[in-house]
């Protein structure tokens, strides 16, 4: 639908950026930080940095409060390290972990910067993994407690909360990312998983509630619109399986307490369907959302399959490439569409696709919590950095939020990726995605300093007028 004038963005608008823990603080076992799964993975892409130091956020975290005050985020989007808070996952809490983000949340607010926080990204303790990680009912209980410590300490600072981030990725990817729960897990099924964490969330959502009454709390999904590859029956019927799979199932369970039915029967026919006991029903149905946080990269484009045993599953996927299943859906590049570097489409206006699906689904006001470009930034003789083709990205993105707007989606705030560079979950530092240039390379640490990008500038004057020039 096209519209003579668009909406503007709304006053309060939280126009922020985002970042998770370990991806950006370092430190990973400092002041009694315990080491959590990403912390002890060895098996590295070649060339590609491992989390150790990352960003050095751990270190640098005043320094780049000042910035993002500067450049004038209203919202800052980060994790917090269970392994910081409970550092074997379930035993005593560490009060320096506890001090470190007490310090960080102390430092946002006070350039008036809105913390939003999630409660887990991709880090779970390693002590939980060895003792059976998601497989193991124990660890919802591990999380709840970790959870209402958090409560307990910045629940009268903190009013956005986000439980799991793209526990979608993590079922569908985590294995192959290492992000779920570590290669010892392997032999139990992700779904099961997936249901534990289910649980775990609707936990965490309804105890929030009852201990911060205003509090607001949603899920944070990777959620990619799947488009058909053509208007034929059977590939329209295919991307609507891989839309249950991929995005309603974890939504529907989330705002509805209830599994999607598609995404349900997919899981019987294919023998992954969980074990519910008694009283799960009532758990997931007696928590809910204020509101839903998504991350969105670009849409996903699905075929027909060709039938049992005739699809060739392309290898290598990851949160953006679909890899296909036999007999459910085949991942198709869409020819409309650009790649970056890396392989990932862009599709601005499937943003707008994504929004207004969510929103009529749902009916929750809707926070972007992810969208960005990684890209191999160059810094130039004298320092400064021209990531046009960031200023693009985001351009064509936010443009597609006012349209989303236009629509009549609600849209809390947008929360690019990310405030500053940080550490690919599998493709190193080099991937850059930051408003902030962090002066490291894989290997060579060189001196960590950071400088703003062209893209800081422009973020800036665009926070400045909250409009798009
Ligand atoms: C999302 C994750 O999948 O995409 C982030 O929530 C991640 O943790 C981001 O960094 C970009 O992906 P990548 O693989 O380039 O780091």
């Amino acid at each position: 639908m096209q519209y003579a004038e668009l909406t503007p963005f709304p006053e309060g608008f939280l126009w922020g950026a985002s970042t998770s823990g370990y991806q950006v603080e370092g430190g990973w076992d400092a002041d009694g930080k315990g080491p959590s799964i990403v912390d002890v993975r060895t098996d590295f892409p070649h060339g590609t940095t491992d989390y150790r130091v990352a960003a050095d956020h751990y270190h640098h975290v005043d320094e780049d409060v000042a910035l993002f005050g500067e450049l004038g985020l209203k919202a800052y989007r980060f994790s917090i390290q269970w392994t910081r808070i409970v550092p074997d996952g379930d035993g005593a809490v560490n009060a320096a972990g506890v001090a470190f983000y007490h310090r960080l949340i102390d430092g946002l607010l006070a350039q008036g910067i809105e913390p939003v926080v999630t409660m887990y990204h991709f880090d779970l303790p390693q002590a939980l993994a060895e003792r059976g990680g998601w497989g193991n009912r124990a660890t919802i209980d591990a999380f709840a407690r970790y959870a209402e410590t958090l409560f307990a300490e910045y629940g009268s600072k903190v009013t956005y909360w986000l439980t799991i981030n793209e526990q979608n990725m993590m079922v569908l990817y985590g294995q192959m990312l290492d992000i779920l729960d570590g290669p010892l897990n392997r032999g139990v099924s992700a779904y099961q998983k997936n249901h534990h964490m289910l649980l775990a969330q609707a936990t965490a959502m309804a105890r929030l509630h009852e201990m911060v009454p205003t509090a607001k709390v949603g899920p944070a999904p990777n959620i990619a619109y799947v488009y058909p590859e053509s208007c034929r029956p059977e590939d329209v019927l295919a991307a609507s399986d891989f839309n249950a799979i991929r995005n309603w199932l974890y939504l529907d369970v989330a705002v509805h307490g209830r599994y999607n039915p598609i995404a349900w029967r997919y899981l019987v026919e294919r023998g992954l369907a969980p074990v519910v006991e008694p009283g799960d029903d009532a758990i997931l149905a007696a928590a809910k959302p204020d509101f839903i946080a998504f991350n969105y990269y670009a849409t996903h484009t699905a075929a027909a399959p060709l039938g049992e045993g005739d699809d060739a599953p392309i290898e290598g996927g990851d949160q953006q490439i679909s890899m296909g299943e036999a007999g459910v859906y085949r991942a198709v590049a869409n020819p409309h569409l650009a790649k970056n570097a890396f392989g990932w489409e862009i599709d601005p206006v499937g943003f707008r696709t994504t929004f207004r699906e969510i929103y009529e689904r749902y009916h929750l006001p809707l926070l972007v919590t992810e969208n960005g470009l990684g890209a191999f930034d160059e810094v130039a003789p004298d320092g400064t950095i021209h990531d046009d083709y960031r200023i693009e990205y985001l351009r064509a993105h936010i443009e597609q939020i006012q349209w989303a707007i236009s629509d009549g989606v609600e849209v809390m705030g947008y929360c690019p990726w990310s405030a500053i560079d940080l550490v690919s979950t599998h493709q190193g530092i080099s991937k850059r995605y930051g408003f902030v240039y962090v002066d490291r390379g894989e290997d060579d640490l060189r001196t960590l300093g950071r400088s703003r990008k062209d893209s800081f500038f422009w973020y800036q004057a665009l926070i400045k007028a909250n409009a798009l020039a």
